[in-house]
């Protein structure tokens, strides 16, 4: 059954848009020299403001500034970045309502993960790393810093990945440049101010805006020492091609098409809530999403009706309603990819079912979708479709589960829900994935490790693991 509910709207009035961005550089916002574009509201299609496009020159010039700042940056005490790490921690809790409002108005995503999720996450990142600074010798990675970072992130968790990208190579006494997806500019444009309020030296942080164009000029240049990418796998490899035989020390996490297996044992119900978290948390815009159902066979009706039945209880719509679970697809692209993949389900033979559910008029949007019948061939269980849409298959033995769960190109993440202890150690030794969770999906924390096998990408972000993408190896 579902209920009426009264909207319950967060307020705009927490963010003061400006109606034009210049690029953060050597602490200050200055002009682009390339076309500006606009950035917008992907719930509405409004235009929210125009963002600067910075050339190759304006690359150029931030990766200079950050270079300048590492002599002046790497040389404080450990301590002493640790004050300005905190520093930055303490005021993104403080302008944690903003941001959050901020993300979700650019982003699309619901107001209830922004702030609950999202802004939590970011903060911990800082504090955490924080607390690395003066502590780096007892690591085991070494002390000293690469240089400049150049990191390029995308638009699915825009201040979380920059918040696990500049946290860890500030700790560590690098500087960075950094470029925010063009869709979901906004609040990385916030943080520069952050960086302002926190007295950060300039040119420790910039941030330059602009599409791939600007993105291949960062991870490009000659005098950038790290790049840290994540994205698509396919824009991973380009990146890959274009440092081998450079000195550029290298982290991609990509993409992902994560197993979540359910055996006949699992408690139902937490495993249903699981499924939901997995795939449906941020619309499927989530490189671990759990976006392959593989149900134990005994169990798969029961099973599917209790999913079904949860999901027709989601709601969809405003992402600034703090009832919504679902809010708008990111980009007019991404929905574009999520329907063709959607219908070549389809005409593959899968069985397609969506929850009764209105679609706003204005904006992007995709119903919750679940495919019964896939088989392992099907494009909609190989490809990330990186939306709200869940293929199930089944299996009979945990042998048959794992062979299923470990058939893809990807190794990102997978979930095991089963009471056994024996079994769940079992499946985690044989997955193929940087993350497995127990009984549960699509948990973070920044002292847990993160990062993929096979085509998911190398490296890894969070814990103390992730200190050893910011220094020289020890040789
Ligand atoms: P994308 O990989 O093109 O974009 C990610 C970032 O890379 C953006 O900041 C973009 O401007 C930049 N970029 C694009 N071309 C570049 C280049 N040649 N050199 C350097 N930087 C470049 O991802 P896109 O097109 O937005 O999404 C396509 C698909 O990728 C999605 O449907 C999804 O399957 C996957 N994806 C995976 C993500 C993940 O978290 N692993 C995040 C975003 C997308
Ligand atoms: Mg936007």
């Amino acid at each position: 059954m579902i209920f009426e509910y009264a909207p319950a709207p967060e307020s705009r009035d927490v963010v003061d848009i400006k109606p034009s961005y210049g690029l953060f550089i050597n602490g200050e916002f200055v002009d682009g020299s390339g076309t500006p574009f606009k950035t917008i509201n992907p719930a509405s299609e409004e235009t929210l403001a125009e963002i600067a496009t910075a050339t190759e020159a304006d690359v150029d010039r931030a990766v200079q500034a950050a270079r300048k700042a590492f002599g002046v940056w790497s040389s404080l005490p450990g301590s002493e970045r640790a004050k300005y790490l905190f520093r930055i921690a303490r005021i993104i809790q403080e302008r944690a309502r903003e941001l959050a409002v901020l993300e979700s108005i650019d982003n699309g995503k619901p107001i209830r993960e922004s702030r609950d999720v999202d802004l939590p996450l970011v903060a911990a990142h800082f504090f955490y790393y924080a607390g690395w600074a003066d502590k780096l010798e007892y690591a085991g990675y070494g002390t000293t810093p690469l240089g400049v970072a150049g990191q390029v992130i995308p638009w699915n968790f825009p201040l979380l990945m920059l918040a696990w990208k500049i946290a860890p190579a500030l700790a560590c006494g690098n500087t960075v440049v950094l470029k925010p997806a063009e869709t979901t500019p906004l609040t990385a444009l916030l943080f520069a101010e952050i960086c302002q309020q926190a007295d950060l030296p300039p040119g420790v942080v910039n941030i330059v805006t602009g599409a791939g164009e600007t993105g291949a000029a960062v991870v490009g240049h000659p005098e950038v020492d790290k790049v840290a990418f994540t994205g698509s796998t396919e824009v991973g490899r380009l990146i890959a091609k274009s440092v081998a035989g450079t000195n550029k020390k290298v982290t991609l996490e990509l993409g992902g098409k994560a197993a979540n297996i359910v055996f006949d044992d699992a408690a139902l119900d937490q495993a249903v809530e699981g499924i939901v978290t997995g795939i449906f948390f941020n619309q499927g815009h989530v490189c671990c999403a759990g976006s392959r159902l593989l149900v134990q066979e005994s169990i798969a009706e029961e099973l599917m009706s209790s999913l079904k039945r949860r999901l027709s209880t989601l709601r969809l719509g405003d992402p600034l309603d703090k009832n919504t679970d679902i809010g708008a697809i990111n980009s007019a692209a991404q929905l574009a990819k999520i329907r063709e993949l959607s219908s070549a389900g389809e005409s593959e033979g899968a069985e397609r079912w969506s929850p009764a559910c209105a679609l706003p008029d204005k904006g992007f949007w995709f119903p919750p979708t679940v495919f019964t019948g896939v088989s392992q061939s099907h494009r909609i269980a190989r490809e990330e479709i990186f939306g709200p849409v869940l293929s199930v298959l089944t299996f009979r033995t945990p042998a048959e589960a794992v062979e299923k769960a470990n058939n893809t190109p990807y190794g990102l993440s997978a979930g095991v829900w089963t009471e056994k202890a024996s079994r769940m150690l079992w499946m985690a030794s044989k997955l193929r994935a940087g993350v497995v969770w127990s009984n549960t999906f699509n948990k973070f924390d920044p002292t847990s490790p993160f990062g993929g096998f096979k085509e998911s990408g190398y490296g890894r972000e969070g814990g103390r693991h992730g200190l050893e993408a910011y220094l020289k190896e020890i040789s």
